[in-house]
This record gives C-alpha cells, sequence and structure tokens, in this order.
C-alpha cells in the first residue's frame, strides 16, 4: 500500500513501455516488504533537464536512466560515481541528502553475471563484437579486472572500437586489439570468451546471429548482451555446439539488482527480480 511514507523510484526514459525495470523492482520491494514504490515516466530528449529538476524537487530516492538519456543526463547530476566519469554513461542515480549522484550498474550488472555462472574474466582472451554503449561499459569493466580484450566492428565505424581501446589503455596497462568484424573467424580460434555486445539478435529481428554457427564449437563460453529474446539464435546456436552460454537476462538482472541495492541498502531479491523479467519477457513472445 502507498502511504505518506512511501519512497518513491522511477525510471526516465524514451520508450519505457516495455521496460521490465518497474515490474522488477516492485516485485522486489514487495518481497523484502520495503515501503518503496517505482514508476516509469517517459521522458523526451527536450524535456530532459525539467524532468530530472522534478525528480530532485520531489526529492525522489532514485531512478533508473534509459535510452535516450544515458550520457546526456551527466550535466544534470550533482556528483558521478568514477566509473561513469570513464564509461561517461549513466543508467542509475541516487538521491543522496538531496544530492543527485550517478552510477552505471551495466558494468557491474555484466560483471556479476559473469561470476554468478563461475566466470572470471583475469587473464582470459575475451572478444567484444560491437563498440556502442554497452561494449564501451563492458569492455572497461573486463579490462579492469585483467581481460586480454579484442574489440571487433564494421568497417565504417571501427573508429569507435579505436576510442574505446584508446580509452582503456589511458587506465590500464595492457595492449586492447581492435579489429574489423570480417576478421572474427580467425580472432575466435584463440578466444575464451566471446561477448555479443551488438544489438543483432534482438526482437524483431531475432532471425539472425552475428556468428556463423560453424565457427562457434572452438569457444567455450558465448555472452549474449541481448535477452529480447532471452534465447537469442547465437545462444542457441552455441548450447546446440556445446559451447557455455549466458544470456543477456542475467546482466538485465543484475544491473538492476545493483541499483536496488543502492536504493534500499538491502540485498535484492535475485530469482524474484529474474522470475518478473523472465514473466513479461514470455508474455512478450507468445
Ligand atoms: P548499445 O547502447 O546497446 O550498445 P548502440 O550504442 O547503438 O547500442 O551500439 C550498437 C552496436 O551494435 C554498435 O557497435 C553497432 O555497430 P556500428 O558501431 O557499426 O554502428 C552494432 N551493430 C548494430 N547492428 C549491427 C549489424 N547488423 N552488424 C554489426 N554490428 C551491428
Amino acid at each position: 500500500m502507498i502511504s505518506g511514507n512511501t519512497k518513491i523510484c522511477a525510471l526516465i526514459g524514451d520508450p519505457v513501455a516495455h521496460s521490465m525495470s518497474p515490474a522488477m523492482h516492485n516485485a522486489a520491494f514487495k518481497k523484502l516488504g520495503l515501503d518503496y514504490a517505482y514508476l516509469p515516466f517517459l521522458v523526451k530528449p527536450e524535456h530532459l533537464a525539467k524532468a530530472v529538476e522534478g525528480l530532485r524537487a520531489l526529492n525522489i530516492s532514485g531512478f533508473n536512466v534509459t535510452i535516450p538519456h544515458k550520457i546526456a543526463i551527466l550535466p544534470l547530476l550533482d556528483i558521478l560515481d568514477p566509473l561513469v566519469q570513464k564509461i561517461g554513461a549513466v543508467n542509475t542515480v541516487v538521491n543522496i541528502d538531496g544530492k543527485l549522484v550517478g552510477y552505471n550498474t551495466d558494468a557491474g550488472g555484466f560483471y556479476q553475471a559473469l561470476l554468478q555462472h563461475g566466470i572470471k574474466p583475469e587473464n582470459k582472451r575475451i572478444t567484444v563484437l560491437g563498440a556502442g554503449g554497452a561494449s564501451r561499459a563492458i569492455s572497461y569493466i573486463l579490462a579492469k579486472n585483467g581481460a586480454r580484450l579484442t574489440i571487433l566492428n564494421r568497417k565504417e565505424q571501427l573508429a569507435k572500437a579505436e576510442n574505446i581501446a584508446a580509452l582503456i589503455k589511458k587506465d590500464f596497462d595492457i595492449i586492447v586489439k581492435v579489429l574489423e568484424l570480417d576478421r572474427l573467424a580467425a580472432e575466435l580460434q584463440n578466444a575464451d570468451i566471446l561477448v555479443n555486445a551488438t544489438s543483432v539478435g534482438m526482437s524483431p529481428h531475432s532471425e539472425k546471429s552475428i556468428v556463423p554457427a560453424e565457427i562457434l564449437h572452438n569457444i567455450p563460453v558465448i555472452v549474449d548482451v541481448v535477452y529480447n529474446p532471452v534465447e537469442t539464435r547465437l545462444l542457441k546456436e552455441a548450447k546446440a555446439a556445446g559451447v557455455k552460454t549466458v544470456s543477456g537476462l542475467d546482466m538485465l538482472v543484475w544491473q538492476g539488482a545493483l541499483a536496488f541495492e543502492k536504493w534500499t541498502g538491502q540485498k535484492a531479491p535475485l530469482e524474484t527480480m529474474k522470475r518478473e523479467a523472465e514473466k513479461m519477457l514470455e508474455a512478450h513472445e507468445n
């Protein structure tokens, strides 16, 4: 029941209609008996600054930030977590005594999902596909945790991958290889882990995969950041080839769990959150 004491969290983005965050967080609050509620707000880019001022004025406890505001919100916040300063994107804001503090739990969520599956990036040769926002967060956190990285992107946009490599090299004394996507087959012969950080395979184009099935069998682990569908064509074909797989759903749930923990100070009920996300994804697929 919402009362005068209820603490409010929110999501701002455009679109927000299909977001799984309201269901995940409200179920988690309920599970732990916390007097919190989570609401989605559709915010157009031209209204972002006013929306953030509004959330501040309303003394909201915290909020998530999604497409297209993850980068634009940075100058509107009071304090940025050091990781945010590096990767330049915020997905979680916490109101600490009236100061809005920006965090990125996408990166940490990815890392926690790996650990949960018993995968430690340290000294592993990891091939990351894509050089957008997801790749930036993932590549940085992997490098920070001692991975040996190769980033592949389409030829026309190779500069984006070079930028990520430069960012990493500034902070860590490691070599990051950057290659065009058409070098994938050769590169995979030496990879311990492959991460798809592109949007290829996402619904409604779930018939697509960025990796030809015949080159999958050499790779010990494949991670897909795409969570809709939960089992992408890439992951289906990887499983059939005997490869260990990690779905983007685990990353989604973990980024939510880390945000939840920052807002409430409580350990997030992961299973509850995952079940809610799965329910929504199943309903979407049917
Ligand atoms: P996100 O924030 O989810 O990372 P994004 O910043 O739009 O989204 O990045 C999407 C990534 O998927 C990009 O690296 C994009 O490649 P380009 O940098 O060449 O644009 C990649 N991507 C999308 N569609 C692709 C396709 N059909 N083939 C290869 N890469 C693709």
